[in-house]
């Protein structure tokens, strides 16, 4: 493997530890949709595009679009890219690798000058993580034209509505649901992992089969908030305790069933002093399998075993479906390109399914979509811990690279 530190995979791993710095919370890396990390993280990326020649823009979801012609003009494009936003307190792979490899095939394309049978169009998507609103992948949403009803309407925790944010991060609101993108042949990601194993067969590369389908909820208890000391347990109305008691049995449902994940991210107590009982407890669900079938239904015993603690234990409970993707079985002939590509740099490619949702879910819906994934240590990924070695991005970006170079639109 190269030492050369101007090699494309190491140039790339340099461009990633540059790019880190763009965060709304130093020294953790967090870059929420159209906040000021986001706004200079574009900008940087817009720059990068524009040195070599592309007109790099933000679109009207706060995405940053640019193509490579193709050797003729009003080729159909292939269009290859990530998301930019993380989650917080994030790595620095997620979502950032697959945006900037892409920026890299086309500054290699660019380099020699060549011209391909498509063009070549570069997405770094603004809006993956779903973190600042509670509807997520706006940015995949625009082009494949699904932007859901009510988007723009979304408030952040600081009660900042999506449409205004969006204005003043330089998008388009009032194009944003009409917009929807045409001539692209396919969409194709690299992405890490986020699993344990690539790692745990030795392994670079992966092509992803399908992507798990998910359902998120906003969850809110009301209990009756009292004195810690004077209400006797057999009178309380505990919201937290309730809470407690419900999101055992989400990890309960989940544990019950292969390959089905349920995590409750995020809880909010009310008023959360120490001698008050829990008037209030809010929390989140995300569930998640590989078959759409199979998620409806732990969703419908998650619900149902929610109300009955509700019932039992005298708590109002509401329950707000905040997001919703089907699973996704990445497109027959794209897995067979990055199959190829991958054997072609002498990689042993790897079939495998992503727990993790993507992107590339959501762009199925506009045109033929698949993953290339690269392993990353430990499996650890939504944490500061995570990494990839030099080397494999060396590898991935050769074979992303051979995919581009062989791609013919259908
Ligand atoms: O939640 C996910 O699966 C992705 O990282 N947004
Ligand atoms: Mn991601
Ligand atoms: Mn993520």
């Amino acid at each position: 493997m190269t030492q050369d530190p101007t090699s494309p995979g190491r140039r790339l791993m340099a461009r990633l530890d540059e790019f880190a710095a763009f965060t709304d919370d130093p020294p953790k890396l967090t870059r929420l949709y159209l906040s000021e990390a986001h706004r200079r993280a574009a900008a940087r990326y817009i720059a990068w595009a524009r040195a070599i020649g592309l007109e790099a823009r933000i679109d009207p979801a706060g995405n940053v679009v640019a193509r490579y012609e193709g050797a003729q003009a009003d080729a159909p494009a292939l269009m290859i890219g990530s998301h930019i936003d993380t989650v917080r307190d994030a790595g620095r792979y997620d979502g950032n690798l697959g945006a900037l490899a892409a920026l890299a095939v086309v500054e290699e394309l660019a380099r020699r000058g060549e011209r391909l049978d498509v063009a070549i169009e570069i997405v770094a998507f603004g809006d993956e993580e779903g973190v600042r609103f509670p509807k997520t992948m706006t940015g995949s949403r625009e082009l494949a034209g699904l932007v859901q009803a009510g988007a723009l309407d979304q408030r952040d925790a600081e009660g900042v509505v999506m449409r205004d944010a969006l204005k003043a991060f330089g998008g388009d609101p009032d194009r944003l649901p009409s917009t929807r993108a045409s001539g692209v042949a396919a969409f194709v990601e690299l992405h890490i992992e986020q699993g344990p194993v690539l790692e745990a067969e030795g392994l670079s590369l992966g092509v992803v089969s399908a992507i798990n389908g998910a359902t998120r909820f906003d969850v809110a208890v009301s209990g009756m908030a009292g004195h810690a000391g004077a209400v006797p347990m057999n009178l309380r109305h505990d919201a937290l305790a309730a809470a407690a008691e419900m999101i055992l049995g989400v990890e309960r449902r989940a544990r019950a069933e292969d390959e089905l994940v349920a995590t409750v991210g995020r809880l909010d107590v009310e008023p959360g002093a120490v001698n008050v009982i829990p008037g209030l407890a809010r929390f989140s669900i995300d569930i998640r399998a590989p078959r759409d079938e199979r998620r409806r239904r732990a969703v419908a015993d998650i619900a149902a075993a929610l109300d009955a603690v509700a019932v039992r234990r005298g708590v109002a409970l509401k329950l707000v479906q905040t997001h919703e993707a089907s699973a996704y079985v990445c497109d027959a002939r794209i897995v067979a390109g990055l199959t190829a590509a991958v054997e072609a740099i002498g990689q042993k490619p790897r079939l495998l399914p992503s727990g993790a949702g993507h992107d590339t879910m959501i762009m199925g819906q506009l045109c033929p979509a698949g993953m290339l994934f690269v392993r990353c240590k430990g499996g650890v990924s939504h944490n500061p811990l995570e990494s990839i070695t030099s080397e494999d991005c060396e590898i991935a970006l050769a074979a992303l690279m051979r995919f581009v170079r062989d791609f013919r639109a259908g």
